[in-house]
Parts: C-alpha cells; structure tokens; sequence
C-alpha cells in the first residue's frame, strides 16, 4: 500500500469514527443510559449507522453495531470495509461477543475503528477480535 493510500485511509477511519459519535444520538439505551453508536462503511462508500435500541425485556436488547449490520443487510448490502464504534465510556468501547459473531459471519475481515472520549483511534481486524471464529467452514464441514 502507497503512503497516499495508507493517509486516505486513515483519513476514512477518522471520519467514520466520527459518524460513529454521531451515531449515538439514535441510539435508544432506556434502561442502561449507555449510549452506543456505530457506523458501517460499505465497499462503496455508503455509510449506515446504528444505535443500541433497549426492550423492557433486557434481553431483547440490541447492540448499536449489529443494528447498523442489520440495517445495511436488509438493504441488500453484501460488501463491507469497516465498522466504527463510539460510547458513553471514556475509554475504547469493543464490540461485545455476540455482536463479533455477526461481524465475522455478515462483513468479514474488515477494519474494525474504536473511538475513545480524547478522540484517539484503535483499529483492529475481526480476526484479531474474534480469533478462531465459528462460522460458514464449520456448518459446511459438518
Ligand atoms: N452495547 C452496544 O450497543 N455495543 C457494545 O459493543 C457493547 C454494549 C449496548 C448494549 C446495551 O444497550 C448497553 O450497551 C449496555 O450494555
């Protein structure tokens, strides 16, 4: 990769961070008051965002990234580049473990951008995120 390439796509990091703050405001944490936000950049460029919705019924509860996934997929996106994720918490917020299921299983190997409150950036692969993950190999093995 070009050092022009690895600029523009530090670039495209920072502003899908970004939108992943944004993302927050949609977010609806009536329970909790946690705030997460999430923004999922396709292969194209479009971004989706997604905020963690609660139920009454805890569990019910979805997460900020696996509400923009869905989204995207259910508007018949099939290629993603990366996810972003910001919260309420000073610190780096990681994707809990069912939502790097779904990320494994419905974007792939893909950049996953975490934003903290001084707005530094901690960009990890699903991979590293989810090593070993079940997925697609371990039904069709089976
Ligand atoms: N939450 C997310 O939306 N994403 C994460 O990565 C971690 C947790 C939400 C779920 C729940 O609404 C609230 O944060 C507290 O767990």
């Amino acid at each position: 990769m070009s050092f022009k390439d690895l600029i523009k796509n530090q670039m495209d990091h920072e502003s899908l961070a970004k939108h992943a703050v944004e993302a927050k405001s949609v977010s609806l944490p009536t329970y909790s008051n946690f705030h997460v936000g999430a923004a999922l950049l396709t292969e194209e460029g479009k971004v989706y965002f997604g905020g963690n919705i609660e139920s009454s019924s805890y569990s019910l509860t979805i997460c900020a990234e696996r509400t923009a996934i869905f989204k995207a997929i259910s508007e018949g996106e099939r290629k993603f580049k990366a996810i972003a994720i910001a919260s309420d918490a000073p610190g780096f917020c990681s994707p809990c473990g069912a939502c790097r299921q779904v990320i494994s299983d419905l974007c792939g190997e893909i950049d996953i951008v975490l934003i903290n409150h001084a707005g530094e950036l901690k960009v990890l692969k699903t991979s590293e995120m989810i090593p070993y993950a079940f997925g697609d190999k371990d039904l069709n093995n089976g």
